[in-house]
């Protein structure tokens, strides 16, 4: 039988799926970087969170392992080229979480926008007096730009809720999106120094590569409108944060709404305790359902390997075996 290291208690019993031992790293809630490392090195497969670190030396001291399925989307974790060579399946959870990350870039925006924890905060706090004509001013979204940075599922899904809320979408995308998707979503497509001076919301939904790490920095912020909210729900040094807090303090920007950050799980302290951000802790995917169908594909994906099959959502070619 072979075994399934699973790095720490999933919202689905992946049992059902996969046809091996399961091995749950983390049932205690402080999976130390030993145990993860000695989990996956004596396993034929391992489900593995985005905070997992899969790197060279870990699978040069895991002899028996086919695959590495991360339960996320984003595979920045994975040292793919490395497990590739090393003839180690890599695999992803692509499309189930579209629509539960596009809510949740939404629940960002208006509650920056609408400024909803510093309401909360007030009448929680007894000042809620009555209603006055200067309280909580917010930014009206209706009829201002929204500017998507990466175009992929995820941003699509956020651009297609903006028409619902009669905003323009502006996006920068990696890879041309066919003229269809594109008109049907009313989107137009501008160079990332368009995207920055003309987003009222700019929102980033780009993968965590050597290109798009510290994209947003002091001279992207300097270009960018003094009341724009910036939105990061994809992957925390996409941001360079320590010039996020800079430019909201200097009011380069209004806002921001950030449910990921760059050193995870720390968090800048020039962020906290300020009403110009929203704060959520990496919660993108974070409902039943998709959680559950994250799961179901993880095991799929693990229980293809194991079986001699290429994984449904392989993110590289090895050879069978
Ligand atoms: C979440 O951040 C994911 O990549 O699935
Ligand atoms: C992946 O990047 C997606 O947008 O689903």
């Amino acid at each position: 039988m072979p075994t399934v290291f699973v790095s720490c208690d999933l919202p689905a019993n992946v049992a059902q799926w996969i046809d091996a031992d399961i091995v749950v790293g983390d049932a205690s809630g402080d999976c130390t970087r030993e145990n993860f490392e000695r989990g996956v090195s004596e396993a034929d497969a391992a489900i593995v969170l985005l905070s997992d670190r899969v790197d060279e030396s870990l699978l040069a001291k895991s002899p028996r392992l086919r695959i590495v399925a991360n339960y996320a989307v984003g595979f920045d974790n994975i040292d793919i080229e490395a497990a590739t060579k090393r003839g180690v399946w890599v695999s992803n959870t692509p499309g189930v979480l579209t629509e539960a990350s596009a809510d949740l870039a939404w629940t960002l925006i208006l509650s920056a926008a609408r400024r909803v924890i510093e309401g909360h905060r007030l009448v929680e706090a007894g000042d809620f007096t009555g209603v006055w004509p200067t309280t909580l001013l917010g930014k009206e979204l209706h009829g201002c730009t929204l500017g998507v940075f990466g175009f992929g599922r995820i941003g699509q899904a956020v651009a297609r809720r903006a028409r619902a809320f009669g905003m323009n979408v502006i996006y920068t995308s990696r890879s041309p999106v066919a003229l269809p998707i594109r008109e049907g979503l009313q989107a137009t497509p501008v160079t990332f120094d368009e995207l920055i001076a003309r987003s009222d919301v700019l929102s980033i939904h780009c993968p965590l590569t050597s290109q798009t790490r510290h994209l947003f920095n002091e001279t992207t912020f300097t270009k960018m409108k003094n009341d724009a909210l910036l939105i990061n729900t994809a992957r925390g040094p996409v941001v360079d944060e320590a010039a996020l807090v800079d430019a909201l303090d200097r009011r380069e920007i209004g806002a921001a709404g950030l449910d990921v950050y760059e050193f995870e799980p720390n968090v800048h302290r020039g962020l906290i305790g300020r009403n110009d951000v929203v704060l959520l802790p990496h919660i993108g995917s974070a409902t039943t359902a998709t959680r559950q169908k994250m799961a179901k594909m993880a095991a799929e994906n693990v229980a293809d390997a194991l079986g001699g099959r290429r994984p449904r959502h392989a993110l590289n070619q090895v050879a069978l075996r």
